[in-house]
């Protein structure tokens, strides 16, 4: 490509966004599941226009969503499988999470840059987790969203890290359960506790009684801000210190760090920015999740200079560093 197309491609990439957004909102993948389906049986059964219903699949057969067949059948690919609702590995909330309430903040990151601070503070007045907790709908969203990319990653650091040597473990903003859940599997002896805000724990619990680990799993509805559980052997903070700036961040391992005994282990699993950024695809994800962080949260991703400095900060010292396939790193952290 020459440098104009490639800039414009650059550019131009974000329909795609948009055109996944409506797919999964408008669940295609469920209604495609079973077989192909001609674009005027999907616009009868989702009540949508029928000629740009027939457009948006055309457009979507482009990027390997679903293929175009003749009579004016459609039909999934591997790829449009995971807007599927409910499958085990859909993605089809972090497709909505992205395509509808990411979209309008990152349409506000030049203000981010200007200003350090969170483009969806300017939108919607609140910081932080604030407006899940006002807004159900948008609770449900984001925690399917993310238990959907946790799912994707959690055999992954369970089998990065040995858990089986603790036997009570923390999950401290847990979310739906989905790693401590994987964690309990891989340490039969193992009892669990998750802390997160209200409107996380009731799918928490529901998803832990399910996976048949009401037994040993317990969730609390609690304010890492205020206390976390004491007197256990680990403390598990998936994608939970990078949500933060490094003085909120450091309250939070501060708050940990109280309720640690002096063995037991801090656990971060984070990605770790490195000191060099080239154009790999695994770098751009990282930049994407830094600035990602910076819109929505005024927060961003740590190198690993800046996790020993946060850690150090807050009373611990760093013990192992290990990386997983999914970009995630274990950052473990002793007591100090
Ligand atoms: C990015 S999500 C990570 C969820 C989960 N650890 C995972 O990786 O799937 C951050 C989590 O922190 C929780 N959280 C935010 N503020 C919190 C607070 N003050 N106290 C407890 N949990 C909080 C959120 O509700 C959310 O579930």
């Amino acid at each position: 490509m020459s440098p104009s197309q490639s800039l414009l491609e650059l550019l131009h990439g974000n329909w795609a966004t948009q055109a996944l957004y409506a797919a999964a909102e408008l669940k295609l993948a469920d209604l495609l599941i079973e077989g192909p389906k001609t674009s005027d049986e999907l616009a009868a059964a989702t009540q949508v226009h029928a000629g740009s219903l027939r457009r948006l699949l055309r457009a979507l057969a482009t990027i390997d969503v679903v293929r175009e067949l003749p009579a004016n059948r459609f039909e999934l690919t591997a790829t449009g499988q995971l807007l599927a609702d409910n499958t085990p590995d859909s993605l089809r909330h972090w497709v909505i999470w992205w395509g509808h309430n990411l979209w309008p903040v990152w349409g506000n990151l030049i203000f981010s840059i200007k200003t350090g601070r969170s483009a969806r503070t300017l939108l919607t007045g609140s910081e932080g987790f604030g407006h899940l907790e006002r807004d159900p709908a948008t609770a449900d969203v984001f925690n399917k969203a993310m238990a959907e990319l946790t799912t994707l990653a959690a055999t992954d650091v369970v089998g990065a890290y040995d858990f089986t040597r603790f036997r009570q473990i923390v999950d401290v903003g847990g979310g739906h359960g989905q790693l401590l859940a994987a964690i309990l599997r891989a340490s039969p002896s193992a009892r669990g506790i998750l802390v997160d805000l209200p409107h996380a724990i009731e799918g928490a619990t529901r998803y832990l009684h399910d996976a048949g680990l009401s037994g040993r799993a317990q969730c609390i509805a609690g304010d890492f801000f205020e206390a976390v559980p004491g007197g256990c052997d680990a403390y598990v903070l998936k994608s939970v210190i990078h949500d933060w700036d490094d003085q909120r961040a450091s309250r939070i391992l501060e708050n940990c760090r109280r309720a640690m005994p002096g063995n037991s282990r801090l656990i971060l699993v984070e990605r770790i920015m490195p000191t060099h950024l080239d154009s790999s695809m695994e770098h751009r994800a990282l930049a994407r999740t830094d600035l990602s962080m910076l819109v929505a949260l005024g927060a961003g991703e740590r190198s690993e200079a800046d996790f020993r400095a946060l850690l150090s900060s807050a009373g611990f010292e760093l013990g192992r560093l290990v990386t997983t396939e999914m970009a995630y790193s274990l950052i473990e952290a002793l007591p100090r």
